[in-house]
């Protein structure tokens, strides 16, 4: 199959959908790779790099476009990219679609078949082209928290590892799941004292074994809330109800008796935060103060660590890639209904519901629209 790599032109996004040591697994499977010049850069990936895999390296995103049956990106097109997109062409990307109407409408328009990396979903509905960015957001809001507590930034001025002698910060997680757990390990990595509030006992009984009790696992409630960030240096914001938007577990009132110079990353801002008090912000201005408390809720976290971002991309997506490249899309979604899941639009059709839903589009399950029926 030839498969086309595009440069990301959405403004704050460094990455690039495959590395070249992926390159390389799809060029010993037989397949062409086609990479736009200049588009690893920004994850210190140059052209020479994919060259020296075999890959060849392409003038403009119109070539690659044009040449290209399976269009690997990041980001969802932007609209200087809806014209781009052909009937007979397979996108696999991250897409968003739920929060995207005119995006939605130029892919059914196209006519091609569309791939979201997010709702790629096994049966144990686990999310794994996903649980990379969660794990790399999860880990950077440990960090950011730890920075933004900094005096000359605004912050309080404690050092969350604290000194001997001097205690620790305090650092509560809502939520622990990807996000929260990487956060949690981070926090307890630098030495600081972590609570982790969660409302599923089994989620909890698994990070009590992973983290060997290092840390305290209380059950969510609104008072415990309450009660356990007025002690918090920092509050990470975790939570995630698959498909709705973040529960607002974090009232005005309650941020309002948060520690002056204290930090909340709000890391669920892409499900719309989980305080009444969150908006999105973005890495050149990341963050903002509503009483006394530094709000960081950058929306696209990863983006900051191209680097490592890129390369644990690629690591998650690589086996889907191959399977739709060496099988083509119909085999590929009948033999796995994780892909399947995937398949946001098809042949001008919504195979999504909640997207169909989400704007009052016609519903088409997948198996009406393609050959194969996903098994
Ligand atoms: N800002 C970014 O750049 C960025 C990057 C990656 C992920 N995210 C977002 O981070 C959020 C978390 O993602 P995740 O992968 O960790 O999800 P996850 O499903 O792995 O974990 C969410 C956890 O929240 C728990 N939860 C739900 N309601 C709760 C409540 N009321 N109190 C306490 N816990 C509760 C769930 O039991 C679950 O364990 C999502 O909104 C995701 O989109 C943001």
């Amino acid at each position: 199959m030839k498969i086309g790599v595009p440069r990301e032109i959405k403004s704050d996004e460094y990455r690039i959908a495959l590395t070249p040591a992926g390159a390389r697994e799809l060029l010993q499977r037989g397949h062409d790779v086609l990479v736009e010049t200049g588009a690893g850069e920004g994850s210190a990936f140059a052209d020479g790099a994919y060259e020296a895999v075999g890959a060849r390296v392409a003038g403009d995103a119109e070539e690659v476009w044009a040449e290209s049956e399976l269009i690997l990106k990041v980001k969802e097109p932007i609209e200087a990219e809806y014209g781009l997109l052909r009937d007979d062409q397979i996108l696999f990307t991250y897409l968003h679609l739920a929060a995207n109407e005119p995006l939605t409408r130029a892919l059914t328009e196209s006519g091609a078949a569309c791939v979201a990396y997010e709702t790629v979903e096994t049966d144990a509905r686990a999310l794994p082209l996903l649980a990379p960015m969660s794990e790399i957001a999860g880990r950077l809001a440990a960090q950011a928290g730890a920075y933004f507590l900094e005096k000359p930034l605004g912050g309080s001025g404690v050092l969350l590892g604290g000194v001997p002698g001097v205690a620790a910060g305090n650092v509560v997680v809502l939520g622990g799941g990807m996000v929260g757990y990487n956060a949690a390990l981070i926090a307890l990595g630098v030495g600081a004292n972590v609570i982790i509030l969660e409302r599923s006992i089994d989620r909890m009984r698994h990070l009590e074994e992973t983290l060997s009790g290092r840390f305290t696992l209380l059950m969510s409630s609104s008072l415990q809330i309450e009660e356990s960030i007025e002690d918090a240096d920092v509050v990470i914001g975790a939570v995630l109800i698959p498909g709705a938007l973040a529960p607002k577990l974090l009232t005005r009132e309650s941020i309002r008796r948060m520690k002056d110079g204290s930090v909340l990353c709000d890391v669920a801002i892409d499900q719309g935060g989980c305080a009444e008090t969150s908006r999105p912000t973005t890495h050149s201005e990341p963050t903002y103060v509503v009483d006394g408390v530094i709000h960081y809720c950058v929306a696209n976290m990863p983006g900051a660590v191209p680097v490592t971002s890129t390369k644990a991309l690629t690591n998650a997506t690589l086996p889907y890639v191959e399977a739709i490249a060496d099988k083509g899309l119909a085999e590929a979604v009948a033999s796995d209904p994780a892909l399947a899941r995937g398949v946001n639009v098809l042949h001008g059709k919504v195979t999504y519901e909640a997207v169909a839903d989400a704007h009052g589009l016609d519903y088409a399950p997948l198996e009406d629209v393609l050959p194969l029926s996903p098994v």
